[in-house]
Order: C-alpha cells, then sequence, then structure tokens
C-alpha cells in the first residue's frame, strides 16, 4: 500500500485501483471521545457516499466499510480541482461546481468542507472528502455550505475567485430548488461573518 496522502484526520493508501482512508488515533484527545469520532466521522462519510451512489452523483464508489476508522472506497484517477483551475476554464467548471452542489442540496446533503482540494477532475467533478457532511435541509446549513466555498476560492485562486464563485452561484440558482432564499441568506452569514471578524480584531488591540 502506498502512501498518498495525509491529512488532518486521515491517511489515505492506494492500494490497485482503491483508496484506503484510516482516520488514524489523535493522541491529545481522550480516547474514548477520539473513538467516537473516528467512527461517526466514518460512519457520516459511508453513509452520504451510498446515498450519493444510489441518485448517481459522482463521488468514488464505497467498497467497504469496516464499521470503526476505515473506509474503503474507489480511486478516482484525475486532477484535484485545486491544481488545475486556472483564468481559461474557470468559468465552465465552477458552473459545474455549482450544478452539482445544487444536487447536493436538493437531496438535503450538506458537504461541509466544499474546498477545491475535495474535488477531482477525471472528465467531470466529483466530489469527496464527506467526512463533515450531514443531512439538512436547512437554508442556513446551505448558505453557510456556500460561503465555505467562497472562502475556500479566495484563499486558494486569489485573481480568479471572484470570477469562479460568480459562475457557480449562478448555476447553483439556476438548478436549486431554493436557490433564491438560499443566496439571500448568504448575504446575512456574510454580514455575521464580518461582525465576528470585526470584533476579533477589536479584542486583539484593547487585549
Ligand atoms: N477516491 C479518491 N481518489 C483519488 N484520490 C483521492 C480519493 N480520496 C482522496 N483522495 C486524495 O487524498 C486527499 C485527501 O483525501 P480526503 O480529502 O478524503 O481526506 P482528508 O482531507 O484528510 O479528510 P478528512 O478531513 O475527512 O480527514 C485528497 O485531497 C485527494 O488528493
Ligand atoms: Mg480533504
Amino acid at each position: 500500500m502506498k502512501l498518498i496522502a495525509q491529512g488532518a484526520e486521515s491517511k489515505l493508501f492506494l492500494e490497485e485501483n482503491k483508496i484506503v482512508k484510516d482516520r488514524f488515533r489523535k493522541t491529545y484527545r481522550i480516547g474514548e471521545i477520539d473513538e467516537r469520532l473516528r467512527k461517526s466521522r466514518t460512519k457520516r462519510e459511508a453513509k452520504v457516499l451510498e446515498k450519493l451512489q444510489g441518485i448517481a452523483f459522482s463521488v468514488p464508489k464505497l467498497i467497504k466499510n469496516n464499521g470503526k476508522d476505515t473506509l474503503e472506497i474507489e480511486f478516482i484517477n484525475g486532477k484535484l480541482l485545486k491544481n488545475i483551475l486556472n483564468n481559461n476554464n474557470c468559468i465552465k467548471l465552477s458552473k459545474e461546481i455549482g450544478d452539482k452542489v445544487a444536487i447536493l442540496h436538493n437531496n438535503g446533503i450538506i458537504h461541509g468542507d466544499l474546498t477545491t482540494s475535495n474535488m477531482i477532475f477525471n472528465k467531470e467533478i466529483f466530489f469527496i472528502d464527506f467526512g463533515l457532511s450531514f443531512f439538512s435541509g436547512k437554508i442556513e446549513d446551505k448558505a453557510v455550505d456556500l460561503h465555505l466555498l467562497k472562502e475556500a476560492l479566495e484563499s486558494k485562486h486569489s485573481g480568479i475567485w471572484e470570477k469562479c464563485y460568480k459562475s457557480a452561484l449562478e448555476s447553483y440558482a439556476e438548478k436549486a430548488v431554493d436557490g433564491n432564499d438560499v443566496l439571500k441568506r448568504i448575504k446575512i452569514v456574510e454580514k455575521r461573518g464580518r461582525y465576528k471578524h470585526k470584533k476579533c480584531s477589536e479584542n486583539q488591540q484593547t487585549n
């Protein structure tokens, strides 16, 4: 088995045509809590992958779940969106992102970590990393999901992020059942964010 990635929570190994995603122990957490957390994220990811496979959404197939901390999933042999998004392709790719987030949301799934490191391109965009996903139909949860996408684009794709985000939101609004309400809510989420940032920096100045 070849180690191909190590995130904050897990190690990913490539074995033939499958990925073994192993959520490792975090020694700074209390043992019991750590075990519960790893188990629940693994379970969550497996459940969401299965549901998405059922509606033919582009995700890697779930091969095996050990019921604890390890998943085996199909290897998607493509490129991370983070590494290929550029000025020429960003409108088209972001449109596809917006479309696909709308499908997730229309099916009551919030991704929870919409970044371009969690998307792989192979003829089309595959979404991965559902460890922070959850089921919800709330406008607020959908708006926060998209706000995280904005922050991810802003930090990793400076120069083109505005163009990308605009294109993603446009296609999202077209396809999402409550698109207009979600877009309105994003504005509120953003205001709240700015207020928090402002408070933070004020506190830093006075401390
Ligand atoms: N099915 C897959 N096919 C190909 N590459 C994958 C696949 N799953 C993950 N990867 C690669 O491994 C990296 C990390 O995977 P992933 O995002 O699932 O883990 P993570 O960020 O550590 O997740 P978590 O936050 O749930 O612990 C991805 O960015 C991608 O490069
Ligand atoms: Mg990830």
